[in-house]
């Protein structure tokens, strides 16, 4: 059987000259791949069709190499009904975060548990409020379902716009989405800023605040989760995703910490057995290991830096990134851009709107970041300043 890693190897060798792999490219081949290819697995995306994607904020690195044998295990229970696959994944993200479980409500990715929260605090004559732009599938799903979606744009720090959510809520509110840090500026809201909006929302309300960031929001002084340090309120919804650091976009799993009666509400409205026997393991391995999470995070920093740098070094100010992606503004539209990078095989943005002339990156792979700055460079006039 052909290799399909060494082919992916030699296809990448040939595109970017032996020099920019020699460093930091072959760093990259860790984690999952050493597992892949250790298991005769076939290699992440990214590696197999030329592609290149900085479009979704994936973990472009993959699962861990524990998380890869975990679901290497479980397959040969996939003749097996999940049964109590969710319960047993809710209880291990209890006791891993010290909550209790029937406050813990796992989805098929946290977007599945915004959809059991659209179904149980929205319909036809309730509203959600939501900032814009923002990650905006729950707006998605609202509409669907006959809600009415009202939009806050972010404040002038590119935030959450917490007073500005304040003032459009009345009696028809059902839920306020709040994602910290924010998609797709990866600007963070304060803690304290955040518990003095909940003290203020009304007691019929969900608050959603979207962690699926946590991870990468880093060492800023004035952020905390609420999931690391909860507060009990019946309002509250607090969702993590296992699709950003954890590398698992394409299992879908996540998960929610809320008030019991409001967890309950969400459990009601997803489907029986939603989690697959393979998702589960590998999300509980996943937690487990907390070491290739600690060099997740830390590769994912050392990566954004040396964007950063090479954003600086043309001329450009990125907007403070406190995720595994970097928005930044620039003399074309973000629709030029994703065009050109496109034609070059490279997947960035979408365009978001108001906007139009910033483009949001994710952070790949050194290698990957390497043909990313030289198809930058390619465009004429780009390099201007744009602040
Ligand atoms: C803010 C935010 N929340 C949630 C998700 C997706 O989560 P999941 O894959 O768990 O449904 C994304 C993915 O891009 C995101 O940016």
């Amino acid at each position: 059987m052909v290799n399909r890693m060494s082919l992916s190897r030699r296809k990448l060798l040939g595109k970017l000259g032996a020099a920019a792999v020699a460093g930091a490219g072959i760093n990259a081949l860790a984690g999952s791949a050493r597992a892949a290819q250790s298991m005769d697995m076939p290699m992440p995306p990214h590696r197999d069709g030329g592609t290149i994607y900085l479009d979704r904020n994936e973990n472009a690195y993959g699962p861990s190499e524990q998380v890869v044998l975990a679901m290497r295990k479980s397959l040969a229970r996939a003749n097996r009904f999940p049964r109590n696959a969710a319960a047993d994944l809710a209880g291990h993200i209890a006791s891993f975060h010290k909550l209790k479980s029937q406050q813990i409500v796992a989805g098929c990715g946290s977007t599945d548990i915004f959809k059991s929260a659209v179904d149980a605090y929205l319909g036809p004559g309730k509203t959600l409020i939501i900032s814009s732009p923002t990650f905006d599938v729950i707006g998605t799903q609202a509409a669907a379902a006959g809600a009415n979606v009202v939009t806050v744009p972010l404040s002038r720090f590119w935030s959450n716009d917490l007073e500005g959510i304040l003032g459009r809520v009345d009696a028809s509110t059902g839920l306020i989405y709040i994602c910290n840090p924010n998609n797709p500026t990866a600007i963070l809201n304060s803690r304290s800023e955040l518990e003095a909006f909940i003290a203020k929302v009304p007691a019929n309300v969900r608050v959603i605040i979207d962690e699926a960031y946590h991870h990468f929001a880093g060492n800023s002084s004035s952020y905390a989760s609420f999931i690391d340090r909860p507060v009990d309120d019946e309002r509250m919804i607090v969702t993590r995703t296992f699709s950003k650091i954890y590398g698992l976009a394409g299992l879908r799993v996540g998960y929610a910490f809320a008030g019991a009666q409001t967890a309950q509400a969400l459990r009601a409205r997803s489907l029986q057995e939603n989690i697959s026997v393979v998702a589960a393991d590998a999300a509980m391995a996943a937690l487990a290991d907390t070491q290739s999470l600690q060099a997740n995070i830390e590769r994912n920093s050392d990566n954004r830096q040396e964007f950063l740098n090479q954003a600086y070094a043309r001329m450009m100010r990125p907007l403070d990134s406190h995720t595994n992606f970097v928005m930044f503004k620039t003399v074309r539209t973000a629709d030029e851009l994703i065009d050109h990078f496109k034609r070059n095989n490279i997947l960035i943005g979408p365009m978001f709107p108001s906007m139009e002339n910033y483009i949001r990156v994710s952070i790949g792979l050194p290698d990957e970041m390497k043909e990313f700055w030289r198809v930058w460079d390619m465009m004429p006039f780009i390099n201007k300043m744009a602040m």
